[in-house]
């Protein structure tokens, strides 16, 4: 982040923590429609098409990290399996064998100089080219070239794995957009994989990831830690263009009085992180299902995905600055073990909020300013899947103008007014 950049968020984090409203001229919010958390239509509608279109994390360089690697990747409910080749390329493709859809991989990760399928042995190289089949007499024509892996398109940003089934996506670089630039402080292309755990949670998909985009909650849901860290009256959400957001909140001044939570911290920084990260929470949420909050020792991502309508899972990846030959800290264990005490906070009530949602009672949700990153989410979605194609009982009206989104900053203009 720029010095520019730095000093306009200094003042908004000053605007919202002295504001007595919303900011002029910016919208109410609907209620969200009950049913984008209980309805199956909506469900589908999801993943025809959000999770479809999408970039979405699907690994890092450090589990593949020599050619003939290779890594089973299910989590998004397709089956996949990416490959560290020997141009150098990542690549991904369905596994699905083009004779009768047997899998060419069935363990979760390997080293093979080709991929053989188990069912009658077709195999194929790591580009996933059809190479040799056995009894090529019986077939008449075949023709190797129309035989391939289905290819899906697999980029990277740094060492990180994006993986996305549409064809006429972005590429990953416009997707990210400004937030790639403001990304290049964390070394993404240096940073190591510390850890990786899934946990199983009982709530729609969307439950639990909201808990963790916005810090309405935070009084409320985390007196002992993170209220004690962070000063949220002072947040400032910013919106991104493809559904993306951020928050920036300022560290509170006795944050050294309650360090004690976070117990002993990975020695080894990213020395180019810069200020606001030192003092701030930096936390992005990255559409559809992406919550980093950033930080100078390393970051976790996490992941939320849907598994059926009322249940989901946490996927959690820890990155961390490269500690090159030497061993990865020991700090880290602790590290991760106090944040995931705060995880567990988030995700107290999704088992409670499920069963509001499956109850007659439940008829929508009210949003207020400090959610607009939950409603901008939706509003995406909407886009996403074409308004036309939703019923209109569980659509979102766009309510919020790109005027609202980054780099447009009306509240800037305001903090001025406010001064003249
Ligand atoms: S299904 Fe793979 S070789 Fe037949
Ligand atoms: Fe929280």
């Amino acid at each position: 982040m720029n010095k520019q950049e730095i000093h306009d968020l200094r003042r908004l984090m000053d605007y919202e923590g002295s504001r007595n409203g919303p900011p002029i001229g910016f919208p109410k919010f609907p209620d969200l429609p009950a049913g984008r958390y209980n309805d199956v239509r909506f469900q589908e509608l999801e993943k025809q098409h959000v999770w479809r279109k999408s970039w979405l994390l699907a690994g890092h360089i450090d589990e593949i990290p020599e050619p003939g690697c290779y890594k089973l990747w299910e989590t998004s409910g397709q089956p996949v399996v990416i490959i560290h080749s020997r141009s150098g390329a990542i690549n991904a493709f369905y596994n699905t064998c083009s004779h009768r859809g047997a899998p060419v991989v069935q363990e979760a990760s390997g080293k093979r100089a080709r991929l053989s399928c188990k069912y009658h042995g077709w195999t194929y190289d790591d580009e996933g080219k059809l190479v040799s089949v056995r009894d090529p007499r019986d077939f008449v024509d075949l023709d190797f070239s129309c035989r391939s892996l289905r290819s899906v398109r697999c980029e990277r940003f740094g060492n990180l794995i994006f993986v996305n089934f549409d064809a006429d996506a972005p590429a990953l670089k416009e997707w990210l957009g400004s937030i790639a630039g403001e990304w290049d402080e964390f070394r993404f292309d240096q940073v190591r994989l510390v850890d990786h755990y899934v946990w199983d949670l009982n709530s729609n998909w969307k439950i639990a990831m909201e808990a963790n985009m916005e810090v309405y909650h935070v009084k409320s849901i985390h007196p002992a830690t993170v209220d004690l860290l962070l000063d949220s009256d002072k947040n400032v959400n910013t919106i991104y263009p493809y559904g993306h957001g951020r928050m920036v909140a300022p560290s509170r001044e006795m944050v050294g009085q309650a360090k004690p939570y976070l117990s002993g911290t990975p020695e080894i920084d990213i020395p180019t992180v810069g200020e606001i990260a030192r003092t701030c929470t930096q936390s992005y949420g990255m559409f559809p299902n992406w919550v980093s909050p950033l930080g100078s020792y390393g970051f976790p991502v996490l992941l939320f995905w849907p598994n059926g309508l009322d249940k989901c899972k946490l996927e959690v990846w820890w990155f961390g600055a490269d500690w090159g030959s030497g061993k990865k800290s020991p700090n880290w264990d602790g590290y991760i073990a106090a944040f995931n005490e705060v995880l567990k906070e988030d995700t107290e009530f999704g088992k409670w909020i499920q069963k509001s949602v499956e109850s007659y009672g439940f008829k929508g949700v009210p949003l207020s300013y400090q959610e607009m990153r939950i409603y901008y989410w939706h509003q995406t979605a909407d886009r996403m899947i074409g308004s036309e194609n939703i019923p209109p009982e569980l659509r979102v009206e766009p309510v919020i103008g790109e005027e609202w989104v980054y780099p447009n900053e009306p509240r800037l203009n305001l903090v001025k007014m406010a001064a003249e």
